[in-house]
């Protein structure tokens, strides 16, 4: 057997990995796991930037950030974790300048910002400049520089291992059990405290800005040993993705000055949000967008619009607005301004489309971008497993896979980044603070019995499905009927649907019997997550009757406070899904409607 021995285990390489990794390294043997090699993981697609009120190119306070996410969560975000990670966020950025993130510049030499959809000035209600950003590339700097640290701290890394298992005994986690792509051997880690910051699920949607990586294996590997997921209905769907590729286009292309047209040439979003427009925040973009494409305003008929960001376009509309730069001069940007402001949707634009957005408006569709629900966790990344926030010793979860909640039904651009750096750091403390407290567990006698059941089952399948198949067929339902809007009667369909995919999946067939980088077998193992997760994301939905954040149910258009201001907890125990429900921490902001 390989067994290995840390004190702290974190599974996922991104940029909460990378963190908790760090964190816990400065005072714990740490080793961080992941299924890449470190700087591939999905942090690095995220575009335009990470939230903070600096301050630095106009007037913004930690009070307006923390009620934009309020706000923009619908009012499900628990406020005294968006408070704690408000709060946190001058310092985190500044880390990470300190680290040697390359972010832009103002003329002045600070950390350059720029609008985002919802941040806002709350005296004016207009758009204010809080994302931080490197260009269009800020996730992939804060990789490099995270494991630029890694390395310089001596954190362990075992890439590309895929984790199969969590190993618990006695109510306490003590490690994983992983498989080493290269070889197909499993491997033991034996931990004290094991850290999930393993990411999101989009993979689930047809069409999604996500990495292949994202099927949602942390989520899944918790769900299985009986605990809770929380608030899985709300996932949010990115207004801008590249049409049919969901690739996305930053929100940063509309922070300096583009803007959405339709097939009849229109930009239609003061009729959605008069107030904040193009800028307004994402579950309502999306809507629009579909809104306008339902009603038979799309493009050419099709299912999509454009963005438009070549400097007439922004320039003009910059002007019937009143758009000012900082020192109150007319906002005017040329090609070249615009190139170096987002050089990287430029060059997927040109290289996957063969459209040029100096020149040329982009097609662009809603792509399934970011799961605000996940695994519960406290603002420590110490993981909840009931209604009353017991925690389960050892356990922690950090980034997109955890639910702390501070993105509650809907989430603000940027605050993803900031998420995973701040709750990435309390996680990484608090698991190794933890570990310099208690002994080793003990490991169950045979810790590798399950993995190797499980591989065995799906190795020695002799049946006829085919895993590309089944996951074709999940993700198209997974859109069309649990995407940007739910009626009851689609979800029942979806559920059905998957439940007949999850018994296929039983019958798949893998082809390949090798064990060195075995992909078929990997790909086929993540598809029985997928399905595991898609049946709890459209059974949390169907619950939900009411419309919020990015849970939007035709059958149940508003908001209901009165009976649905609570957070879903659904479990999976004896293959049956129950669900329960925990209240919503308010601390200042009561809920109010929304106004756009
Ligand atoms: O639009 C974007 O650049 C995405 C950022 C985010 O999801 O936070």
């Amino acid at each position: 057997m390989n067994m290995h021995q840390f004190e702290v285990i974190v599974i996922g390489a991104g940029g909460a990995g990378l963190m908790a990794g760090l964190y816990a390294s400065r005072s714990a043997k740490t080793a961080v796991i992941s299924k890449l090699y470190p700087t591939r993981s999905h942090t690095g697609a995220a575009q335009g930037g990470i939230s903070a009120a600096l301050g630095n190119l106009e007037e913004d306070r930690v009070e307006w950030h923390t009620y934009d996410s309020v706000k923009g969560s619908d009012y499900l975000g628990d406020q005294d974790a968006i408070e704690f990670m408000c709060q946190e966020a001058p310092q985190a950025v500044l880390e990470l300048e300190h680290m040697g993130l390359p972010f832009d510049r103002t003329p002045a030499g600070k950390i350059s910002q720029r609008p985002f959809g919802g941040h806002t000035n709350n005296d004016t209600g207009k758009p204010v400049r809080r994302a931080c950003h490197a260009a269009d590339r800020t996730g992939h700097m804060i990789l490099q520089t995270l494991y630029q640290q890694c390395l310089k701290n001596k954190v362990n890394f075992f890439d590309e291992y895929q984790v199969l298992d969590l190993l618990v005994e006695n109510g306490k986690a003590v490690g994983v059990v992983a498989i080493e792509l290269s070889t197909g051997e499993l491997h033991t880690f034996h931990a004290k405290a094991v850290i999930m910051a393993t990411g999101g699920h989009g993979r689930i949607f047809e069409v999604t800005s996500n990495a292949y990586a994202y099927t949602g294996d942390g989520a899944a590997l918790v769900l299985r040993k009986g605990l809770p997921l929380e608030d899985m209905e709300f996932f949010q769907f990115h207004p801008t993705g590249i049409y049919k590729l969901g690739i996305l286009i930053t929100e940063g292309v509309r922070g300096d000055g583009g803007v959405l047209i339709n097939g009849k040439g229109e930009r239609f979003m003061p009729k959605y949000a008069p107030k904040v427009k193009d800028l307004a925040s994402r579950d309502v973009v999306s809507r629009a967008i579909y809104t306008e494409i339902r009603e038979g305003r799309g493009v050419n008929g099709s299912n999509y619009v454009y963005l438009d960001v070549r400097p007439e376009t922004v320039n003009r509309i910059a002007a019937l607005d009143g758009r000012t730069n900082p020192d109150g001069s007319p906002y005017v940007v040329t090609g070249e301004q615009i190139l170096q402001k987002l050089p990287d949707i430029i060059d997927f634009c040109r290289v996957y489309l063969g459209v040029d957005p100096v020149t040329q408006m982009m097609p662009i569709q809603p792509t399934a971008h970011y799961s605000m629900g996940g695994i519960p966790t406290n603002k420590f990344g110490e993981v909840i497993i009931d209604d009353k926030q017991t925690t389960m010793p050892g356990l922690y979860a950090a980034g997109e896979c955890a639910c702390v909640s501070v993105h509650g039904g809907n989430r603000l651009g940027t605050n993803s980044l900031l998420d995973l750096v701040v709750f990435g750091k309390y996680a990484g403390l608090r698991a190794a603070e933890y570990a310099n407290q208690v002994e080793f567990g003990n490991l169950p006698a045979d810790p590798e019995a399950g993995v190797r059941n499980e591989l065995g089952a799906l190795r020695l399948e002799t049946g006829k499905e085919n895993v590309f198949d089944i996951s074709t067929e999940m993700k198209k339902v997974m859109f069309d009927l649990v995407g940007i809007y739910r009626t009851e009667k689609d979800m029942i369909a979806a559920i059905e649907k998957v439940r007949e995919l999850q018994q296929r999946y039983k019958h798949i067939k893998i082809s390949d019997t090798g064990r060195v980088f075995n992909t078929e077998l990997i790909n086929a193992w993540e598809l029985g997550n997928m399905l595991e997760l898609a049946e709890v994301i459209a059974m949390s939905a169907l619950n939900r009757k009411e419309s919020r954040g990015g849970h939007s149910r035709e059958d149940y258009p508003n908001r209901d406070d009165k009976e649905w201001l609570k957070h879903t907890l659904v479990y999976k125990q004896s293959n049956e899904i129950k669900i329960a429900y925990k209240p919503v921490t308010i601390t200042k902001y009561q809920p109010k409607e929304r106004v756009y």
